[in-house]
């Protein structure tokens, strides 16, 4: 009797472990067929946001009590408040639109994945393919001050301009030369195999993020000089020719940021909901910027650069909103 159940239970399993195998085969097969050779690639290329980052940003309280300190103290100070500073009505000189370096690098340039400055000590100066030019910090900043504050640039040798760059290096200086630690910066997300869709989108954008951005992402201030939220578009929002105008960007700060409570670790988006949220919100008005002298060599452009011209054959659309696979390979094979 024990013998025969034996027996049965066996030929269960047996039967159990082909058919699993059998499906298990069938999915792959079917991977192999629907999904095109180029997206896989992508896929598999892509990097994994890790929350445990090797990075520890320095504490600020260890900051020395000196001259030097001061002015890495006030370089940390003009981060987090440039618009008292600096914005319309700044007290040292009005020359950028109100928001803060803070609003966009966050936690005071500090955070994982917070768009930080973990690794531009180590790795500046460096040669920039938008400028064609080995740039400096201040270069950096300046920059910056002239897109994503829709500004003006400090004169070299302002303390201000001494100071922002003071407390970046600072905020880098255990970053071990010419590396850039996992979490720096803003997260590469996987491509999308089709275009990011705004319509799709603007759904997310108010389920999500009108609640403190404002249903037409004008924003809302804090005070006459700051803001709570601050604006996604519109006028006082970041110009044309920024950092965050290229989709890739934009998507991955969302993703890794927003709403505002989240982390690595506690993300709320899909990669698509946050690359078509990102094309929502680069499709909405703002301010207009061009620079003559940006990208020298027209075959640097990153691949989400949204004016052309260009390199290669593909459209501004498909630039600005994707299906960027194509556009990376062929880059690849060029
Ligand atoms: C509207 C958002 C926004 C604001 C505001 C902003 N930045 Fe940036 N910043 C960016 C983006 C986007 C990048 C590029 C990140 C990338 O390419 O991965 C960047 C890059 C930088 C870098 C280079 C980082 C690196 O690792 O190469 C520095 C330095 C910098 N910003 C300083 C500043 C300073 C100082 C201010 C304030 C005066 C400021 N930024 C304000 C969005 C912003
Ligand atoms: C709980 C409130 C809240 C929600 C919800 C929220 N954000 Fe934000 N967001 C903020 C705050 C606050 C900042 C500025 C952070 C700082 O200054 O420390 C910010 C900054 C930003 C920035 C960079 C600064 C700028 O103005 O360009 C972007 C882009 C952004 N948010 C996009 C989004 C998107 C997209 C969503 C929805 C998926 C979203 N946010 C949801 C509070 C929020």
């Amino acid at each position: 009797m024990r013998e025969g159940e034996d027996v049965l239970i066996r030929a269960i399993r047996l039967t159990v472990w082909s058919v699993s195998l059998c499906l298990a085969l069938m999915v792959g097969l079917l991977m192999v067929i629907v999904v095109p050779p180029q997206s896989r690639a992508i896929y598999d290329q892509r990097i994994l946001p890790e929350s445990n980052s090797n990075w520890m940003a320095p504490d600020s309280t260890a900051i020395p009590e000196t001259p030097e300190g001061d002015l890495i103290r006030y370089g940390r100070e003009l981060v987090a408040h440039t618009s008292v500073y600096l914005g319309p009505s700044g007290t040292i000189r009005p020359l950028s639109n109100g928001m803060n370096c803070q609003n966009c690098h966050l936690k005071a340039g500090k955070k994982t994945w917070g768009n930080n400055y973990a690794a531009v000590a180590a790795t500046y100066p460096k040669f920039r393919a938008r400028s064609g030019s080995v740039e400096t910090v201040e270069r950096r900043v300046n920059d910056c001050l002239e897109r994503s504050l829709n500004g003006e640039a400090l004169e070299s040798g302002s303390r201000e301009l001494s100071a922002f760059v003071a407390y970046i290096q600072w905020v880098g200086k255990d970053v071990p030369n010419q590396t850039t630690p996992e979490g720096s910066g803003i997260v590469d997300l996987p491509l999308l195999p089709v275009a990011a869709n705004p319509q799709i989108g603007e759904v997310t954008y108010q389920r999500r993020c009108a609640r403190c951005h404002g249903q037409d992402g004008a924003g809302v201030k804090k005070d006459a000089e700051e803001w709570l939220y601050p604006p996604l578009w519109g006028p006082e929002s970041f110009n044309t020719a920024a950092g965050l105008y290229r989709l890739s960007r934009m998507a991955g700060f969302v993703k890794m940021n927003m709403p505002n409570d989240v982390g690595a670790d506690s993300v709320q988006l899909s990669d698509e909901e946050a690359w078509n949220v990102a094309a929502f919100i680069n499709t909405q008005p703002r301010p207009q910027k061009f620079f003559s002298g940006d990208w020298p060599d027209l075959s640097t452009k990153p691949f989400d650069y949204p004016f052309g011209p260009y390199a290669d054959a593909f459209t501004e659309t498909q630039h600005k909103l994707g299906p960027f696979a194509p556009i990376v390979s062929a880059k690849a094979k060029r």
